[in-house]
């Protein structure tokens, strides 16, 4: 490599990080777990980098990419989601971005899945009853009980690679399954799983026939079960269809009162005070939140109200955080390793220097024929 490249890491990404450096790379990683304030960001861009690796927490827009000019090359993403940048401006000013897709697919869904399971099975206040030792009999019904997963109506809301990741693991769980996209569809992998659930049927695998099709907002949350939410966070003026307060009070008045919600996509697509409203008054059963309009979440959020406690389980932004997923340094397992990739890819000059070739590159339009 003749250049000596400059990278500012925003956050540690473990061995990544090494690997960087064993390639001949100076890498500076900012220390503490908590997000750089911004003027540290842009402090580092005005110094010259040629590449940010960034996460979901940190602001990056005009103002960043304006003290990069000529020097910043690359802002290389750990996470899925890329809300925090600012995509018009990263191409106006014509800087590829990078994201971490695919490695956290599976991670994620299975973490929704867990969830609703969770929450509907009512394990977090079944392990109180018996940690503060007040399970006092087994009895049939007291002092509650929780609602089966297996046969029941799940909508899907977001029919990207979350989403589907998350109807195949709930084609094992016999159910029915509702999907919902303002802005994708994809009809064969629905053909695919009506056909696995119709085979599973005719040897007797699962007794009850079971289907899956794409049907309205509405219809999906009038009927389902169990809500589960896995759209990119997208603000009116971004996209023809935002998802912004998604869900919000009508949309919740929408569900049935014995449904659960799960969000696990990003925080301002489902409105917090409309979510803690629906559950004091009881228009759902319960809900399961990792991800929130403010993180972390504030110290007198209305989430928190002891009142709703027993139906509704907080998480902190969790769903991709499993060993591999974070941290493998393979870029085809792990974020970290994809997002070293992502920036490689950019700042060598792989794919003939075509940025519009570039896997994990977000922002393809903004680099021309
Ligand atoms: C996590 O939320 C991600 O977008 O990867």
């Amino acid at each position: 490599m003749s250049k000596k490249f400059r990278v500012f890491a925003t956050c540690d990404i473990g061995d990544s990080i090494e690997l960087l450096r064993k390639r001949g790379y100076e890498v500076e990683v900012y220390p503490r777990p908590e997000a750089p304030p911004k003027n540290l960001i842009i402090e580092k861009v005005k110094s010259g980098v040629d590449g940010l690796i960034t996460t979901l927490r940190d602001p990056i827009d005009a103002e960043v990419f304006e003290v990069g000019k000529g020097t910043l090359k690359v802002v290389a993403q750990i996470a899925v989601g890329f809300d925090n940048i600012n995509r018009a401006d990263a191409n106006r000013y014509k800087v590829p971005f990078t994201h971490t897709a695919d490695v956290l697919t599976e991670a994620t869904a299975e973490f929704a899945f867990f969830l609703l399971g969770s929450l509907a099975r009512k394990m977090w206040p079944a392990e109180h009853l018996t940690r503060e030792n007040r399970w006092g009999y087994w009895h049939p019904y007291l002092p509650f009980l929780g609602d089966e997963v297996t046969g029941k109506t799940i909508a899907v809301i977001g029919t990207g690679r979350i989403g589907l990741a998350l109807i195949k693991k709930c084609s094992g769980f016999d159910m029915n399954i509702l999907c919902y996209d303002p802005a994708y569809q994809n009809h064969e992998y629905v053909k695919g799983i009506q056909e696995v659930m119709d085979l599973r049927q005719a040897r007797g695998i699962q007794k009850e026939k079971t289907w899956i099709k794409y049907v309205s907002l509405e219809e999906a949350l009038r009927t389902a079960d169990f809500v589960s939410v896995h759209v990119p966070l997208l603000r009116e003026g971004e996209s023809t269809t935002p998802t912004y307060h998604l869900f919000n009070e009508k949309t919740l008045r929408m569900m049935k009162p014995t449904a659960y919600l799960v969000n696990t996509s990003r925080g301002p697509v489902v409105d917090e005070l409309a979510v803690a409203k629906a559950l004091r008054e009881k228009w759902i059963a319960g809900a399961a939140l990792d991800v929130y309009e403010k993180e972390p979440l504030p110290e007198d959020s209305p989430l928190r109200d002891p009142a709703i406690e027993d139906r509704f389980r907080l998480l902190p932004h969790f769903a991709s955080a499993a060993r591999i997923t974070r941290l493998s340094t393979d870029p085809n397992k792990g974020m970290a390793g994809r997002t070293a990739q992502g920036l490689i890819d950019v700042l060598e000059g792989n794919y003939d220097g075509d940025v519009r070739k570039m896997p994990y590159v977000v922002n393809k339009e903004a680099f021309g024929k």
